[in-house]
């Protein structure tokens, strides 16, 4: 080989490594999985919904599946079927057919999506409180633009769409309700945003390479539920707590469940201040700083997860403090340690922080080497109606 070819070749492999096409490839692969699913392989969550073929037809019942904290959270299932069909924005004057007309509306609504559309935002999208956004049935990604915030509102479902490449938005007016209007000051670029608000349920998204963090949960905000998504590519995954100054977070409970974190995630996977998280049945891949991390007297269990350690990082945990960390409740039960991985505990050994979950919300926790399986498809699924999603 001359030199000029091998120059050629060597230009050539770094172009094709770095294209955004590869990277887009990641981010909406169909699922690997070569064998269609069978009643069997469902998880505690799926197997609510997912053993009926006839899901479409059926899908507010989607609003009884939640497990753990926002069990509580019905979306708009009391409410009609709204279809988007419209992939434009308005964040002033939203047209009736867009993600934005129905996501604002007073009453409850049911959101789906006509077909797969790739929506990018002009601001931040506020939904409003009773509203489930069900992307089965289309691939639906929110991209590229702002993304989704949900301020001083209650129950709603995300179920099912493909978030990614999230940007900051320019401050500026944004309809929150048909006779309102909100004042936002700009976005930092972050996938999902959760306000002072209650009974949230975000289900089978994926989530990967935004501005800032995928999923933020602050202000006071509660019973809130994070399942069945996959995480990639990105720094600071998840915060659950506002600052260390704002203690109103005490009242935050938030289930982690079955989720897929990996590969490239750097940390705060999550990272907890003031309220309690229950960290449960999720795997994660090789972290490259710290996984699960916080402050401020945060109470966490972390419980039959799957954590694999990279050759570089072992530690599982982190405290983001120089304060006396000691008498945290931070405890680890029956989680699978590969590679490594250590779990740094602290608060008292006898004292377990079980979540203080009502009949309801209380769910059956599966052993941690069977957490590979359960999260193996992981993020939004690509079902077609009329059969097993
Ligand atoms: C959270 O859920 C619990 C249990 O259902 C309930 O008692 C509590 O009032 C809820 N909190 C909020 C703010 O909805």
């Amino acid at each position: 080989m001359d030199n000029l070819t091998s120059i050629l070749m060597l230009f050539y492999l770094v172009v094709i490594g770095l294209s955004p096409s590869k990277i887009q490839s990641q981010i909406t692969k169909k699922p690997t999985n070569p064998h269609p699913p069978t009643k069997h392989d469902f998880n505690i969550i799926d197997s609510c919904w997912r053993k009926n073929v006839n899901w479409a037809n059926t899908r507010q019942s989607l609003a009884n599946c939640a497990i753990g904290f926002g069990h509580g959270a019905i979306g708009g299932q009391k409410g009609q079927i709204y279809i988007v069909h419209d992939t434009s924005d308005d964040p002033i004057n939203p047209n009736p057919g867009t993600l934005r007309y129905g996501a604002t509306r007073a009453e409850p609504l049911w959101i789906t999506f006509a077909k797969d559309m790739v929506i990018t935002l002009k601001k931040e999208l506020l939904v409003n409180s009773h509203k489930t956004i069900d992307g089965r049935g289309a691939k639906i990604e929110i991209a590229h633009g702002p993304c989704i915030t949900m301020e001083r509102v209650h129950n709603v479902i995300i179920h099912g769409l493909i978030i990614h490449d999230c940007r900051p938005g320019a401050p500026g007016l944004v309809r929150d309700r048909p006779d309102h209007m909100m004042q936002i000051n700009g976005h930092d670029g972050d996938g999902i945003v959760v306000i002072q608000s209650f009974n949230v349920w975000i289900d089978r998204c994926h989530f990967a390479s935004c501005g800032d963090g995928l999923i933020d949960v602050i202000h006071g905000s509660t019973n809130i539920t994070i399942s069945n998504s996959h995480f990639n590519d990105h720094k600071k995954v998840m915060l659950l707590g506002h600052s260390d100054t704002y203690d109103l977070d005490k009242v935050m409970k938030v289930t982690i469940v079955l989720n897929h974190f990996g590969p490239r995630l750097r940390e705060r996977i999550p990272r907890v201040r003031y309220g309690y998280a229950h960290v449960v049945n999720n795997m994660y891949e090789p972290w490259e700083n710290y996984a699960i991390g916080g402050s401020s007297d945060s109470t966490i269990l972390s419980e039959s997860n799957y954590f694999h350690a990279s050759n570089e990082h072992k530690e599982v945990t982190k405290r983001e403090t120089n304060d006396d960390w000691k008498k945290w409740k931070w405890m680890s039960v029956n989680d699978v340690f590969i590679n490594g991985a250590f779990f740094r505990p602290s608060g008292l050994t006898n004292d377990v922080p079980r979540p203080s979950y009502s009949q309801t919300q209380q769910f059956k926790v599966a052993e941690g080497s069977l957490v590979p399986g359960l999260t193996s498809n992981a993020g939004a699924l690509l079902c077609v109606p009329g059969k097993l999603c």
